[in-house]
Formats: C-alpha cells, structure tokens, sequence
C-alpha cells in the first residue's frame, strides 16, 4: 500500500506541505477494510485495501487546504466514500451486479480550487490513483496520448496488481477542452474522438495491459509467451475504477443565462439575468453542457455534478492567511533560506488579497501579485544585511519605497 501512495505525489504536481501522513497512518492501522477471511487469504498474495475514512473526516481534510468550495468538498467526499465502500464489499466478496458508478464532473471558474481539491485528496486514497490533462489525448493516441493509457498508468501505480488498479481512481482535468463548439471555435472533431474513446473506459472495457503501440512491450509479451511463462491476465476491466473530471468551462454562464431567459418564467425575468456567476453555475444543467459542446453520452455517465464558487476578496484573504498550502509559507521559506524572516501582518495579507482579486484569476491572482509586490524584495534583500521585515498595507501599496527605506535604514547604520 505504502508504494502505492509513495507514487502520487509527483504526479500531481507539487504536494501540499504536510499533507496527511498523520491521518492516513492512523487510520490505516484502525481497521482492514477486508472481512478477516477475506483478507488471510488475499494476503498471501497481496495486502487489502484500507479505508476508515467518513465523508466528514474527508471534507475536514479538504478544509485545511482548501478555503470555501463547502459543496465541493462534500460531493467528493460522498463519492470517494462511495467508491471505497463498494470497494470494501467487492473484496469481501459482496459483488453488486447492478451497481452504478458515481463519477464526478466538477466546473467552476479558474482558479478556485478544482484541481487543488482533488490533489488534497489524492494522499487520504489508499487506491491507486491518476491525473491527467484531458488535452494531452488525441483521438487516434498517434499524435497526442491514447486514453487507454491511463488505465495502463493505473496499472503501474498499483504496483503491477490488476485487482487493485481495478478499483482505481482517474482524475482528469481541463474535460472543457474536448468540447466541440461551432466550426472555427474551440478544439477540433478530435476532441469528441476523445470523448467517445472515453466513454467505453467509463463504462466497462477491457484494455489490453501492453499498449498496441508498444513494439517493446509486444516483443516482451510475445518473449515471455514462448518461453512457457504462466499465462497471466492481459487485459485490466474498467467497470469499477471511478472517474473524476474537471473544467473551468468559460463562459458556461452565459449559456445558462441564455437558457433561463429562453424558458417561461416562474419568477420575474429581472431576478433570473441578474444572477451572479456563481448562481448560474450551479444551475448548470446537462442540456446546458452537450451545448457547451461536450456529447450526451459522455455527459451523461458523470451523474455527480458541483459547480465551485469564485473566490472573492475575503475569501482571498483566507486563503493566504488559514490554508496550510497557503503562498505566504512559500515566501516565508524563499526567504528563510538567506535568513531573511518574514512577517506577514493581516493588513498587508488583506492589501494583497484585494489587489489579486482584482484580477480575477482566482487564487492564481494571488501569485501574480505576490510576484509583482516581492520581485526586487527577493532580488535585492538575500545581498543585504537585512534580516526581516514586515509585510504591511504599505508595503504592499509601494514596495519601492519600502524598499529603499530597507535598504537605505541599514545602509545608515
Ligand atoms: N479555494 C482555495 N483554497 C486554497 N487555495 C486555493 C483555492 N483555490 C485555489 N487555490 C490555490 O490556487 C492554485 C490554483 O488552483 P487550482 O489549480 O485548484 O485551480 P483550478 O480551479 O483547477 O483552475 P483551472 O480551471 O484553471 O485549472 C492552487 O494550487 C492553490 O494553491
Ligand atoms: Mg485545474
């Protein structure tokens, strides 16, 4: 299991400081998640799956992270739940003929957390787990990737253990990119390829272990099938591993604001188009999302839906000042390293929080401000004798002044 989870980070990109070894070691340790029975004789061959997690422990995981999205937080938690109890039981030997998978769509605008949601979630799973970029397939796999390649990246997190990358996750961001719009606009006929080759993965497919476009790995096959070598399973079942999927689909509010317009009013007309971005995500509806450009089919096997909100000034704030992934440690270690000790004071978080909102990139504001307001901070101060300062309003109203004022308070000593 350890290996499993060992190999997640990096695949997402970087981890969040101090994620939740503590938690997951705990837990793990309080209860198997096999029946005793179950799990003597799996363990021969292989160690069980563990969960104890509730979907409460899960959000308040998210929580620490992640500032606001409080729908979001809980719509994953179900289904990550979900997914791990129907797990549990399939390893118990309760199989559910008829069980539908809860894959998740989650939208909402840039910047607000979707993917970061999903990282902070990604060391509580104790299944193997994969994130990609829709972008990065092609139709064809000739050109871009072949989506049958995440199954098979499943396949090598779980440690080359079919049973487990059965049951795996596969989170895959930037879905808004496979929409096909009218002609001229958004991405080609490729994507609605992408779509359809989707479709079989989420439903239940058998993908072949050694790519087709694998020469080695053909080779090796066919090597080890001569050699007598005992015949092993080739092909990996998609039917229970849950989908994750997620975009900013920009621009969504509007069609929503057009379709509400369009539909006889139940309430006055003025209410309905003064709706915030907000609001009209949430009532984003499938027939909203096939004209976004995304196909029924494909739509329609992501039954979990959960819009995430904008971030707004106040929200901003929290997010420098209570989030453990919060930017002002980053800038607190970048200047530790030269022994420079940052102080961060509620004044100046709240001046960079209004600036970056500003922006409107979401919490990606924040970088780009912080970016702009420490740029010679960080170019000047590591050459300096100075050995802290205070991050205020008025530093970040006028860095250049600030600065100097460093700069110049040391140099007359
Ligand atoms: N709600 C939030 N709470 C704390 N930090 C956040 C939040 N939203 C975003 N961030 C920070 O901003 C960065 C970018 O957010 P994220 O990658 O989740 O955006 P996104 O919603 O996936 O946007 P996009 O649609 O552009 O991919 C994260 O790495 C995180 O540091
Ligand atoms: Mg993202």
């Amino acid at each position: 299991m350890a290996d499993l989870i060992s190999g997640l980070p990096g695949a997402l990109g970087p981890t969040t400081k101090g994620v939740p070894r503590r938690i997951r070691a705990q837990k793990v340790e309080e209860e198997p998640i096999t029946k005793p029975g179950v799990a003597e004789t799996a363990a021969e061959s292989e160690p069980p799956f563990h969960f104890s997690l509730r979907p409460q422990e899960i959000a308040r995981h998210l929580g620490r992270f992640v500032i606001g999205q409080a729908e979001a937080k809980k719509v994953l938690s179900v289904a990550l739940c979900d997914h791990f109890q129907h797990v549990r039981l399939t390893e118990a030997g309760q199989t559910a003929p008829f069980y539908q998978k809860q894959n998740v769509l989650l939208l909402g605008p840039t910047g607000v957390g979707k993917t970061h949601l999903i990282r902070s979630a990604a060391e509580l799973i104790g299944v193997p787990f994969v994130k990609a970029d829709a972008t990065k397939f092609s139709e064809t796999g000739y050109v871009g990737g072949d989506v049958d390649d995440l199954i098979r990246d499943l396949y090598r997190r779980s440690g080359n253990n079919i049973r487990k990358a059965e049951h795996g996750i596969i989170y895959l961001d930037e879905v808004d990119k496979l929409a096909t719009r009218e002609p001229g606009s958004g991405r080609d006929v490729s994507g609605r390829g992408v779509q359809t080759n989707l479709l079989k993965l989420m439903e239940d497919a058998e993908v072949p272990l050694v790519s087709p476009n694998d020469m080695t790995g053909q080779l090796q096959a066919a090597m080890s099938a001569m050699r007598g070598g005992v015949p092993t399973k080739e092909t990996l079942n998609t039917r229970h591993i849950l989908f994750i999927v997620s975009g900013a689909f920009s621009g969504m509010e509007e069609l929503v604001r057009r379709r509400l317009l369009a539909t006889p009013p139940n309430e006055p007309q003025r209410r309905r188009t003064a709706l915030s971005i907000d609001a009209l995500l949430a009532q984003t509806t499938t027939a909203d999302l096939i004209a976004y450009g995304l196909e029924p089919e494909f739509i329609g096997r992501l039954p979990v839906r959960v819009a995430c909100h904008g971030l707004d000034e106040d929200d901003l704030f929290d997010v420098l000042r209570k989030s453990e992934s919060s930017l002002i440690h980053q800038y607190e270690r970048a200047f530790g390293a030269y022994g420079i000790a940052v102080e961060f004071r509620d004044d100046g978080l709240r001046s960079l929080a209004a600036r970056a909102a500003q922006e409107g990139t979401g919490a990606r504001g924040l970088m780009t401000v912080c970016e702009q307001v420490f740029r010679d901070f960080k170019f000047r101060l590591p050459s300096s004798r100075v050995k802290g300062f205070a991050v205020t309003e008025s530093l970040v109203r006028d860095p250049a002044s600030t600065l100097r004022k460093l700069l110049g308070l040391k140099q007359a000593r």
